[in-house]
């Protein structure tokens, strides 16, 4: 599996010695662009300009409402007219939105072409970018559509993360804390430990914080890479965040945000099945604050019912039951099969009802 590459101010000469080191040169290259990733683009040209391959760049804004079939057939019809081969390389540089569905066209145009990653948010530095999963939302929900497809190198550079919205900055630090807790308890000491000023701040503690989650993930989805067991545990804190972000809706509760509450509610199951400490729970919660993240839900929570029902959905539910990832202790989760939605729903509640 390829193992991404992190550094501060490096874009231009790592995506050029990337490009140089593919093993067969591309006979042109498609760039997929956020428009909103505004740092990027002078490294990136720089880059392309010194290739000098026939490159094409669309700019766009993504968002969950065009991360669909229909913004990856658009994609890949401007690619063919666009005169895409097997040869071409498509470039995604923004955030998890722009890889899902980069990566995501660049599985299907003509039956796969390869691909790269430049992320340009925290999240997409420290998960979304990592691990070949590629997706699209369908009406009936997010991410069920998609393809495993890995990318030939990608490039984490928090140089990049200049301008990114303090909310985006908090979505990924939940995310981090969730990685700490699958897999480096060391991570969720540094977050304690680092000064909260310094934490939304494209510098070191951001190049720790990316390059460690990364780690972490690329070793767990080295050892699972289609998702039949160990994989799961990055999971940890969705089951719950997913029924919390549909029932509130995507603007009250960011999915970031959502995973925090999500997070809690796993804690709280586990405490009260004995198999974690009191104290842990306490000290997640008092993290997820200083991550700037809600941890209460916005308004009145839905009915215990709703909630059933909206966790019955999950796509991760099999005949109805839930597996539920509960944290032990930093570092270390265990899974937990066949949990009935309405058992945690009723944990939702103790946790988040007031
Ligand atoms: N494939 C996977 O394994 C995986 C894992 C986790 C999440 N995801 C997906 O990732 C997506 C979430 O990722 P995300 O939070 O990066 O979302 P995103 O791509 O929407 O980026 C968040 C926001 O930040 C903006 N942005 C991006 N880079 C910026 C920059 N450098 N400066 C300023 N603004 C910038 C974007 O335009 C967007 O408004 C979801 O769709 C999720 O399903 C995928
Ligand atoms: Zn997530």
């Amino acid at each position: 599996m390829i193992r991404p590459s992190y550094g501060r101010g490096v874009l231009a000469p790592i995506l050029h010695g990337a490009l140089e080191s593919l093993e067969a040169r591309p006979t042109s290259i498609f760039v997929l662009m956020d428009r909103r990733a505004k740092a990027a683009v002078a490294p990136m040209e720089r880059a392309l300009d010194r290739f000098g391959v026939p490159t094409q760049v669309r700019r766009w804004w993504p968002s969950e409402e065009n991360k669909t079939l229909q913004g990856a057939e658009a994609l890949m019809r401007w690619m063919v007219r666009g005169g895409v081969d097997r040869g071409s390389l498509l470039l995604a540089v923004g955030g998890g939105i722009t890889t899902d569905l980069g990566g995501f066209a660049a599985a299907c145009v003509l039956r796969g072409i390869r691909w790269g990653a430049v992320p340009t948010t925290l999240l997409g530095m420290a998960d979304a970018a990592i691990g070949g999963k590629t997706a699209v939302n369908l009406p009936e929900g997010k991410n069920l559509g998609g393809a495993f497809h890995m990318p030939e190198f990608v490039l984490c550079d928090v140089a990049l993360l200049k301008g990114l919205a303090d909310r985006e900055w908090n979505c990924g630090l939940g995310e981090v804390v969730k990685t700490g807790m699958v897999g480096h308890g060391d991570l969720l000491s540094f977050l304690e430990e680092v000064p909260a000023t310094k934490i939304r701040r494209p510098g070191d503690a951001a190049l720790r914080l990316a390059l460690e989650s990364g780690e972490v993930k690329l070793r767990i989805v080295e050892a699972d890479p289609l998702e039949n067991g160990l994989r799961k545990l990055l999971n940890l804190g969705h089951t719950f965040g997913h029924a919390l972000e549909t029932a509130a809706g995507p603007r009250k509760l960011a999915h970031g945000e959502a995973v925090g509450l999500g997070l809690l509610c796993a804690l709280r199951m586990s405490e009260e099945l004995s198999i974690s400490e009191p104290g842990y729970r306490s000290r997640i919660h008092a993290l997820l604050r200083k991550c700037g993240l809600p941890v209460n839900y916005p308004g009145r929570p839905p009915s215990r019912s709703e909630l059933a029902q909206l966790l019955r959905r999950d796509k991760k539910a099999e005949a109805g039951k839930l597996d539920v990832i509960l944290p032990r202790v930093p570092g270390e989760c265990l899974v937990v099969h066949g949990v009935e939605p309405s058992v945690a729903a009723a944990v939702i509640h103790r946790e988040l009802g007031n």
